[in-house]
Parts: structure tokens; sequence; C-alpha cells
């Protein structure tokens, strides 16, 4: 959840490791620092808040040094202050720490037993303590850092810095991602490749227990045995770590109008060149299986759920759907015939990749629908087919949502194919109906300016319900996630036909509802409960296209789509309820790309 990075360089280290701070702020921004060591002496500056305010007080009060770390917090243990902010020192340690040191308690007691006492509220200060103990002891760095690595329990990614060293970093990763940079007498640190990209485009990934001793002339790489570990040097695509916003306002805007070009990016890599036949790895294979199981958190979680309807229609397979973090405490029912697949855009959440490690080898195969290729769940699961949306910088999932739901359908398309639910020919039409889809997002895009108008009155109310049927309702669900955490508006998404069953006492003449509800099947059913909501001045938004709109009548707004098949319709769907979350947020004056208490990438459960 935290960022993390690590710089022993030949330069002034404080800028460049600002800008890499900047690039993992999407991890937290609950406060910020920097320790660098100066000629031998150990320092650090840190501030509460988002970087800007490191930045401000580096003005102030400048950090010198050409070797130093650097952290972006998303608080878990103590509160978002100064003194709980890291890098944490103890003496002539100095630590960064991604992730949560699960037995810090009683690491904490003993060391006080010791007479060693804790500053902080938090777990990282544990580890500073405790390697500064090993250091008196008469431990080399090293060996300190090594012998503090085998006392903790959790997951993590930590830097550690040392006075006295200016040649000198140590890393180690469990759990949470930690990546090695090499330069040309430089070495780096950080939470991922996006971090490092100003300064290198040579990255190891470490793998799970390995630790790392950084000199500028390089690294020497350790596995949890403390044995010796070769890890590969390979070369980032830059173009994967470009994070500018492209002349947008906001990186949500800029990932919203990306949507068509990578809808039409993933269609391309995941079907032959023909476009009429899918092209998906061997080892996606549902011929044998009987039944799967789709796990995330979040928006990959809705994803999933829209997900289901589509492997039921296409494949005729019993599916399960889970929230990661409920999944793997539920002593789910396997079977050794069913494909688990496990989506998440950043591919490092902490639960999304409990749960795979919990089931993997019970489970026929495990697949991974992934953003991030060198991501934990890509690694881990049998498979890992990318869903190619770029880097995804906003907190809030736009772009990753509407490409999980294309390599999902895709999915359901294989499994419908290896079942024999779908005969070729039907899985051409599709495939041909899905060539219509970035032109359709298209024109779900140009209705922005209608949606903003909209988005404003919608910015007024204290609370919203957002209703739908069939796949529908999971994008109701997707919809006022959007909306609360952007816009920090209270929604609700319901199931049209459960409101009656309860929701509909919230109804009144302040509650907008909207109604997402293209023309399909259900659609009468749908206007149905839209007069339910209308009869008790209930002020309904209705989402639909044409045929739609006429049919249903007076409603207090709408939004026109273009009519778009079905089977494609909850990613058409997905714009306008993202549009006017971002709007709202808007108007509301939030901070949209980076929403209070949030974080982009949930490393910890
Ligand atoms: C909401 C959002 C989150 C993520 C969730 C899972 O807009 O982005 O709900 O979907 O934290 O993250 P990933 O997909 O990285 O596993």
């Amino acid at each position: 959840m935290c960022g993390i990075v690590g710089v022993l360089g030949t330069h002034e280290v404080a800028p460049l490791i600002l800008e890499s701070l900047k690039r993992l702020e999407y991890r937290g921004y609950d406060s910020a620092g920097i320790a660098t060591v100066n000629n031998g002496t150990l320092d650090r500056r840190r501030a509460v808040g988002k970087l800007i305010n490191l930045s401000d007080l580096l003005v102030h009060e400048p950090l010198t040094g050409k070797s130093g770390i650097g952290h972006t917090r998303w608080a878990t243990h103590g509160a978002p202050t100064v003194t709980n902010a890291h890098p944490h020192r103890s003496g002539g340690v100095a630590v960064v720490h991604n992730g949560i040191i699960e037995n810090f308690k009683a690491l904490r007691a003993e060391l006080a037993a010791a007479g060693l006492v804790h500053e902080t509220g938090t777990d990282t200060e544990t580890i500073a303590i405790l390697t500064r103990l090993h250091l008196t002891q008469g431990m080399t760095p090293a060996k300190a850092a090594a012998a503090t690595l085998a006392r903790l329990e959790g997951a993590f990614a930590l830097a550690f810095l040392f006075e006295g060293e200016d040649d000198l970093m140590i890393g180690a990763r469990k759990g949470s991602p930690l990546a090695v940079g090499h330069g040309d007498g430089e070495m780096y640190l950080g939470s991922d490749a996006i971090a490092l990209a100003p300064m290198t485009d040579r990255i190891t990934y470490l793998e799970e227990g390995d630790w790392v001793v950084l000199t500028r002339a390089g690294a020497e790489i350790f596995d949890a045995d403390g044995r010796r570990a070769n890890r590969a040097v390979s070369r980032i695509r830059l173009d994967q770590t470009q994070v500018d916003k492209g002349g947008y306002r906001h990186f949500m805007a800029k990932e919203i109008a990306e949507q068509p070009a990578v809808l039409q990016a993933a269609l391309a890599f995941h079907l032959d060149p023909s476009g009429q036949a899918l092209s998906l790895p061997d080892e996606v294979d549902f011929s044998d299986c009987d039944r799967i199981t789709l796990v995330a958190c979040g928006t990959g979680f809705y994803a999933a759920q829209v997900a289901k309807y589509w492997f039921e229609q296409l494949a005729r397979i019993q599916v399960e759907t889970d929230i990661a973090s409920e999944y793997r405490y539920r002593q789910p029912v396997l079977s050794d015939k069913a494909v688990a697949i496990f989506i998440s855009q950043s591919g490092e959440t902490a639960d999304t990749l409990a749960a795979l490690r919990h089931v993997r080898d019970q489970v026929a195969r495990t697949i991974g629908v992934i953003n991030v290729p060198t991501s934990s769940i890509a690694r881990e699961t049998d498979v890992a087919l990318p869903i190619l949306a770029g880097p995804e910088i906003s907190v809030a999932s736009t772009k990753g949502f509407t490409a999980q739901l294309l390599v999902l359908l895709l999915l359901a398309l294989k499994a419908g194919q290896d079942r024999g639910t779908l005969s070729a020919d039907q899985v051409k039409d599709h495939l041909a109906t899905l060539a219509s889809l970035p032109g359709l997002m298209r024109q779900a895009l140009d209705r922005n300016e209608e949606i903003d108008k909209i988005a404003r009155k919608l910015a007024e109310a204290r609370d919203v319900l957002y209703l739908g049927r069939g796949m529908m309702y999971p994008l109701a669900l997707e919809a006022a996630l959007k909306l609360k955490e952007i816009s920090y508006i209270h929604a609700e998404g319901y199931a049209s036909g459960e409101l009656k069953h309860g929701p509909i006492a919230l109804i009144d003449k302040t509650m907008p509802v909207v109604v997402l509800a293209p023309r399909d099947a259900l659609f009468e059913k749908t206007v149905s409960n839209m007069q339910e909501v209308m009869a008790r001045q209930g002020q309904v938004l209705l989402i639909s296209d044409p045929a739609g709109l006429e049919e249903a009548g007076e409603v207090w707004q709408s939004i026109t789509l273009p009519t778009v098949p079905e089977l494609i319709a909850p990613m058409i769907y997905a714009v306008p309820a993202q549009l006017l979350a971002y709007h709202a947020a808007m108007v509301r004056g939030t901070d949209v790309d980076q929403p209070r208490n949030l974080a982009k990438s949930v490393t910890v459960e």
C-alpha cells in the first residue's frame, strides 16, 4: 500500500527520490519522507499529507547526500503524523516499509524488555530498533538486516540505509513487491518499475523471500534460505511507464477517454489476425472443467459478477464469485476440475494473492486477469492474461474495469467453445459483435458534456441509488462505488427487483435514483421498478438507448446511449457511470485522482 524507493546515486538523490515518490503516490499519500546518508551522516525529512508538503519542507530544510531512501505512506499502524511517517530511524539505521509486520507486538515487547523504547505506534520502527540491536551486538549491517528479516512475520517490502555507509542499501521482499534497478554506477530499489523509469529501464524483480545487498557496483541477491540467487535483469518498455496526464486535468479523465483504444488493443492481442477467432494460450482450456470460480476485490469483483452472467449464458457452467477477503477464510468447497480466475488490475492485492495461494494446489487451473504483467498474481497463476490497459494511475479504476470485462467475456466465449455450448459460427458472430465495441464506446464518450450537466444536479444529493437488472445489476454496484469513492456522496447499488424488499423506504424527493437499463428483455420489468420509485417522488435518472427512453416516458433526467448488443452493454454503460462520478467529484471539489483514505494498490489484508 505504501511506496518505497531507494537510490545509491552519483548526484544528490533527494530530487530523484521525490520524482520517484511522485510516481508511487498512487500507493498512498498520508505522509511522505526521505532519509539520506551524506559523508556517513544519516538524516531525514518527513511531512504529513501529500508529497507536495515534503517537497515544500525540502526547500526550507534541504537534505543532501548521494544515497537515500524514500517513502509515501498509506497508514496502517499509527495515525498519519510526522512521528509515524517513514523513514523510521533507530540510531544509525533508517528503514522504509510497505506491508504489515504481524508479530510486531511480540517483538516490541521483547525489545522493551531489553530497554529499547519505541517512539511511534508503527510496526516499522520495530524493524529499525531490532536492526540497531543487531548492530550493537557486533554484526555487519548486512548480517544485522538478515537477522532482523529472519524474525519478521507478515508481508513486507523493505529498504534499509545505515549511518557511516554511503555505498550500501539493503532491500527485502516478502509478500509485497520490490524491484531492483540497474544504472551506470548507480543502483536503485522501488516498489515498481514505474517508480524507477526516469532513472533506468533495466530491472530485476525480486522473488518472494529474496533480500538484496546493493552497492554502486551492483546487487547481490539472496533467497529466503540465504543462498545466493541469480535473478534475471529485464528491460522494461518505457511506454508502459508513462504517467503523464496527456493534457487532461486528471488521470481519471485521461483513463476514461483511453478506453476505446485500450479495448481495441486488447482485442487485437487476444484474437487472431483475422479477428474471427480467439487466440488464447493453450492452458486456457475449459473442456474438463466442472465449475468456474471468480475471485477479486472491489471493482474487479464487480467485473467478476458481470462475467458470471456471461459464463452461465455462453458456456452453461456453474460459476461462483467471491470477494477475495471472504473467500480465503470461508473454507470454500473446491473441485479438482475447477478453473479459478483471479482478477486484479495491480496484480498485487494482498487478499486476492492470498486467495490464489490458498486454492492453487486444489483446483485444475488458475488464471490471472491482470494489468501489470510482472505482478505477483501474474507470476503465480498458471496462466496470466493481460488486460493491456497500460498504467492506471487514478485510484478509481475505469479503463481497468472495462478491460477486465473484455478479457472475461473472451474467456466466457472460450469456455463456450471448449464445452461445445457455442458453435464455431456462434463464436465468430460474437467476435464480430465485439469488433463494434471501441466505436460504440467512443459514441458513449461523446455524451460527456450532457453527462457533465446532469452530474451537477447529482452532486447536490446526499445519497444516490443505482438500479439495474441482469448484468446491469453488478454495473449498478460499480457505478455506486465510483461515485462514493471519488465524490464522497453516499451511494448504493441494488438489483432493481430488490428495491421493494427494503431500500424503497429511502426514496423521497431528495433521492436521485440512477437506473441503468438498455432496452433489452428485462427492460419492462426495470421500468416497473422505476415507476415504483417515481410514485414515491424519487428523482429518476434513466440511462438507456433511444428505444428505451421513448418507451419509459418522462423522467427527471436521462442520458441517451447508442443502441448496443446485449453482450457488450456492460462495457458501454460503464462509461456514463464513470463520467457521472468524475463530474460530480469535480463539482464537489474533491481530489479526483487521489481520494481521501484510499490507495491504488492494496497490499495489506
Ligand atoms: C475502485 C478500485 C478498487 C480496486 C480494488 C482491487 O475503483 O479501484 O476497488 O478494484 O482495490 O484492486 P486490484 O484490481 O488492483 O486487485
